[in-house]
């Protein structure tokens, strides 16, 4: 399967017709447990001895099969999914974190991953080190003896900064450490991490990968090339891990190793687990996603070179403009285009932001971004609220930008729509 093409692989991969009813479709597994054949086929899925459905916390036939999709849409060697992006955050650490360590991580990301870092995993006994990922000198003096991975998104919400990924793995590399990439507003249409070096790669396939803003979910996709034994680092994976009767993860399963144990320990004692009708419509979503794809670029780009022009606007951030600071690393990093969510400074500040918002009638002012649907948000009131001033500026969330989700509309509609909210806004 992995030979084909994205185009095809986005349709059929993870998915064989029923092997009982012939459904051609992938059927919503609607079934919390499954029947063992007798005690010793029970003990031996018990022991990952033999693989199968036990329970759906761990694993559901639905699920599954958009687990290898997104694994082979990515280059991973397995992908575990989860109930939201942020529920993928914490899974893709879990592994790999402990009490007393920390990661690193980019100043430049969703608000709510900020917080999330910032605050949240602190009650784990974990930290996090916000560095800006254009100075790798800084990035590589930020890492000391606990530091257990670098984190980072590679087209960053809500800026559409395009983070040098093969730069920042390079650095990963020589600390020896993982490298996470929340590949969420990219989507592996535009950008693969794992071939610019990523060890993890991790989505909210909230967004783009089901692409019409009806399920919340995520995932964690596993290179499957890092050496989780070498450094002594990584106990759970590399080590006898007593959350699963001594098995020695990496060992036993290799390449596997990290999804295996997401499943056998991450998804079994936390139980962020997605469930089949969520996986279902995520299926449908990505069957379509490179001609959704191409179509948000091709209008983020038509809408973003409009604003650019108008005198009413300050700044446009899309890495798609020539103008961009981080246009050069499109043709790198993606070279299909530079996404679809980016801010713009309107002129006359905060007050004009908000006005702008609710001036629209084709946008939707909602916190979601990735939809089929054009949306629009002012972060420092909403999404990145949370932050100091200081923080919202540093993650591209000033007061005076609002942040753009284009959509798969005409763009000459969405372009009709900004222009008469703005006369309005800035009137
Ligand atoms: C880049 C990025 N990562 C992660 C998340 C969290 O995803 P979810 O809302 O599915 O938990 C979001 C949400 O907006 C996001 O934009």
């Amino acid at each position: 399967m992995s030979d084909y093409s994205f185009d095809t692989l986005q349709i059929h991969a993870g998915a064989e017709p029923d092997p009982t009813t012939g459904a051609r479709q992938v059927p919503i597994y609607q079934t919390t447990a499954y029947v063992f054949k007798d005690a010793d086929h029970a003990a031996r899925l018990f022991g990952l001895e033999e693989v199968g459905y036990i329970y759906s916390r761990l694993t559901n036939p639905t699920v599954s099969a958009l687990a290898s999709r997104i694994a082979a849409l990515e280059g991973g060697a397995g992908a575990v999914c989860c109930s939201s992006g942020h529920a993928a955050q914490i899974m893709a650490l879990f592994p790999l974190m402990g009490p007393g360590l920390n990661i690193i991580a980019s100043t430049r990301l969703y608000g709510g991953t900020i917080t999330q870092f910032s605050q949240t995993i602190k009650r784990f006994g974990w930290s996090c080190k916000f560095v800006d990922f254009d100075d790798l000198a800084a990035l590589e003096a930020a890492v000391d003896d606990n530091t257990r991975a670098i984190f980072c998104e590679s087209i960053s919400n809500p800026g559409g900064y395009v983070t040098d990924l093969d730069a920042v793995a390079a650095v990963a590399d020589k600390v020896g450490l993982p490298l996470i990439v929340d590949n969420t507003l990219a989507s592996p249409w535009l950008c693969r991490p794992i071939e610019h070096g990523a060890t993890l790669v991790v989505h909210s396939t909230t967004k783009y990968l089901t692409g019409n803003g009806t399920v919340m979910g995520g995932a964690v996709i596993d290179s499957g090339k890092f050496d989780w034994s070498a450094s002594g680092k990584f106990p759970s994976l590399g080590a006898p891990e007593p959350a699963y009767h001594g098995l020695c993860f990496h060992q036993a399963l290799g390449a596997m190793a990290f999804t295996f144990h997401s499943i056998a320990v991450g998804l079994r004692d936390l139980g962020m687990t997605m469930n089949p009708q969520a996986a279902h419509y995520t299926l449908m979503g990505i069957e379509t996603l490179s001609l959704r794809m191409a179509k948000h670029v091709a209008n983020a780009t038509a809408v973003a070179k409009w604003l650019e022009a108008d005198p009413r606007i300050d700044f446009v951030t899309y890495a798609g403009l020539e103008s961009s600071p981080w246009h050069d690393r499109v043709a790198r990093i993606c070279p299909k285009g530079a996404g679809a969510l980016f801010t713009v400074a309107v002129k006359g500040g905060y007050e004009a932001c908000v006005k702008l918002v609710s001036e629209l009638k084709l946008f939707s002012l909602v916190a979601n971004l990735g939809d089929a649907r054009s949306l629009i948000i002012h972060p420092a009131s909403t999404t990145h609220r949370q932050l100091t001033e200081a923080q919202q500026i540093a993650a591209g969330a000033a007061p005076n930008v609002v942040r753009l989700s284009i959509g798969i509309e005409d763009a000459a509609d969405l372009i009709a729509d900004l222009d008469q909210a703005l006369s309005a806004a800035t009137a």
